[in-house]
């Protein structure tokens, strides 16, 4: 069902609602390669099931589950001290576990996929699960300043070029004493031009590092199972 549109206050913008969902994005979004996959329904919906597993052992190389994985994103979570944002939320599997993890605080999952939204909020109605969902491209993000417990971004980051916005875009939107818990992957120097070429942009730890430094976001920590990278930030 439609209604709206949403009023943006401060520049009076208008963004259509439907079916519970804000759209912020409309049809405007130019799509690198690898994202024009995330937009497909077919991979959207087995996406679970078949992509993120094929992906997941890529990665690890099967070093890492999933359940594994969510253990110690959800102990780098801590106790957030507001709403969870769950950043290129996907079909929403970890998005879920949140919801039932965080039952005091709104669990918010954005995604720029029409597919993947859709299929994430199917899942959680199926599951009689409390979440929200906002389509926008993240950076910037549609959020006001110092009004979020934790970000979180499984497998996302990869898929921004601008890591330095995205950064002081997180460090903007949390509240003091906020996380920003996040999985990438590392590649070689040599094959860097190729994963740029699908619209991909794996990250040294040490940028990372850095870059988290440059948006004044402290206290990081990190688990590696190479290539793959798990890692920790706070607002101070
Ligand atoms: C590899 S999938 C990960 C999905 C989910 N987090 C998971 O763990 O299964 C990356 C997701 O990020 C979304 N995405 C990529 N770039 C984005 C952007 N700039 N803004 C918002 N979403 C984006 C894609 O649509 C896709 O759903």
């Amino acid at each position: 069902m439609a209604f709206g549109p949403a009023r943006c206050l401060g520049c009076s913008a208008r963004f259509p609602v439907h079916d519970g969902l804000i759209d912020f994005v409309g049809d405007r979004a130019k799509l690198k390669p690898l994202q024009q996959a995330m937009e497909l329904p077919w991979v959207a919906r087995s996406w679970e099931r078949y992509v993120r597993p094929a992906v997941d052992t890529v990665l690890t190389r099967g070093r890492l589950d999933h359940e594994s994985e969510y253990t110690v994103l959800r102990n780098l979570i801590g106790k957030p001290p507001g709403p969870v944002v769950d950043l290129g939320c996907g079909a929403g599997l970890v998005l879920r576990k949140l919801s039932r993890d965080f039952t005091k605080v709104p669990v918010i999952g954005v995604d720029m996929s029409r597919p993947m939204l859709e299929e994430a909020m199917a899942q959680v109605r199926e599951n009689a699960e409390a979440a929200d969902f906002v389509r926008a491209q993240v950076p910037p993000m549609p959020f006001n300043d110092a009004s979020l417990g934790a970000v979180v971004a499984v497998g996302f980051i990869h898929f921004v070029d601008e890591l330095d916005t995205l950064l002081h875009e997180v460090a903007r939107t949390l509240k003091p004493g906020g996380r920003f818990v996040a999985t990438t992957y590392e590649a070689g120097k040599m094959l860097e031009p190729v994963h740029r070429g699908a619209g991909l942009f794996p990250r040294s730890e040490e940028a990372l590092r850095n870059a988290a430094v440059r948006a004044g976001l402290v206290h990081f920590e990190r688990v590696k199972v190479s290539p793959f990278l798990l890692w920790k930030v706070e607002r101070p």
